[in-house]
């Protein structure tokens, strides 16, 4: 029979089914048996309040206390006795979608596409924790995560090409952090498909957490559609800054991250921000982010506008932001999408 359960009803020993959709949860199996607490932990750290639950296969093991039969000295019937199981250790929800991340990329039986999607879906799992609390510990640990992603996006044309489709579509509030990082790793494969001088997953790092910043910029002002105030300008215009210091912080300000997170919005003709940086002064890793970035807010739905199709938006980049960026850049940039 099969019952709808709210998460946090769940048990251990109850077979649940997920659904198809790895957007909506970060298990490989959408049905399954659930074996542990963390399981349970994770299915409600993945946003999901109800499951469906096959009673017929589940198998519940109703009190947390092991039952043992103990005969002492000199007594003829055994006695039951409590023993109470340890409670499950703490963790860290990123590692967890990191290790299934890693399963995923491993498996030679998953079809490039669907590898493209769950490197996609975990991503965006993994900044959503990342932005909703960017402590130390988290920070360590999408770093770590955006390694693998990086190693795969290298050693993998056909996984790669997947993710340039993908990351067409928007799906919701985190998706840019996970678009503007893809893309920008596949512009800087290109770029550097024949030198050793760039450490590749730092920059990934870097590319995913550019807008790291962002965390503390009230929703309403990042979804605003007319002017900003000067007050909330200045706001958003501090997020490189913040960024840098959430970094700092954690004591993963690495040059790569911190060129990037701090010169994203610098414009090759001096007019973007915090320093009004221009041409050479702005370092290589952060024009590679910011033609990525352009591109993405450009091609994304927001609550103020329509997305543009991606064949416009780079016109537009090309035609009416011309003074932007370096166009050598751009024109690799734009062959990314040949495919
Ligand atoms: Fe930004
Ligand atoms: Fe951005």
């Amino acid at each position: 029979m099969i019952q709808k359960v709210k998460s946090k009803d769940l048990k251990v020993g109850m077979y649940v089914m997920l659904g198809q959709s790895w957007l909506r949860h970060s298990f490989i199996k959408p049905n399954f048996r659930i074996t542990s607490e963390k399981q349970i932990k994770k299915i409600i750290s993945d946003g999901i309040k109800e499951v469906k639950v096959d009673t017929s296969k589940s198998e519940v093991l109703e009190d947390r206390n092991l039952f043992i039969d103990v005969l002492g000295p000199g007594e003829g019937k055994p006695k039951k006795v409590a023993i109470e199981l340890p409670e499950e250790e703490e963790f860290n929800p990123i590692d967890m979608i990191s290790e299934e991340l890693r399963e995923t990329i491993e498996n030679t039986r998953i079809p490039p596409q669907q590898k493209a999607e769950v490197v996609y879906s975990h991503s965006l799992k993994m900044m959503t924790n990342i932005l909703e609390d960017p402590n130390p510990e988290n920070i360590l640990s999408g770093k770590k995560m955006v390694y693998d992603i990086v190693d795969h996006i290298l050693a993998d044309d056909e996984t790669a090409d997947a993710m340039a489709m993908i990351t067409s579509h928007d799906y919701y509030t985190y998706t840019h952090s996970v678009n503007v990082g893809m893309l920008s790793v596949l512009l800087a494969k290109a770029l550097f498909k024949d030198s050793h001088d760039h450490n590749m997953k730092e920059l990934g790092a870097g590319f995913f957490l550019h807008d790291l910043g962002k965390c503390d910029v009230p929703l309403q002002l990042i979804n605003k559609a007319g002017r900003l105030s000067d007050e909330e300008w200045q706001v958003m215009r501090n997020h490189p800054r913040r960024g840098n210091k959430l970094l700092s912080e954690a004591d993963q300000l690495t040059k790569e991250c911190g060129v990037i997170v701090m010169q994203h919005h610098e414009r090759e003709d001096g007019s973007g921000y915090p320093f009004g940086l221009s041409k050479d002064e702005i370092h290589l890793y952060a024009r590679i982010c910011s033609i990525a970035d352009v591109f993405d807010a450009l091609t994304s739905t927001r609550a103020y506008k329509k997305k543009l199709p991606t064949f416009d938006a780079l016109a537009i980049m090309r035609e009416e932001m011309l003074h932007h960026f370096n166009q050598e850049l751009f024109k690799q940039f734009v062959l990314i999408f040949k495919a």
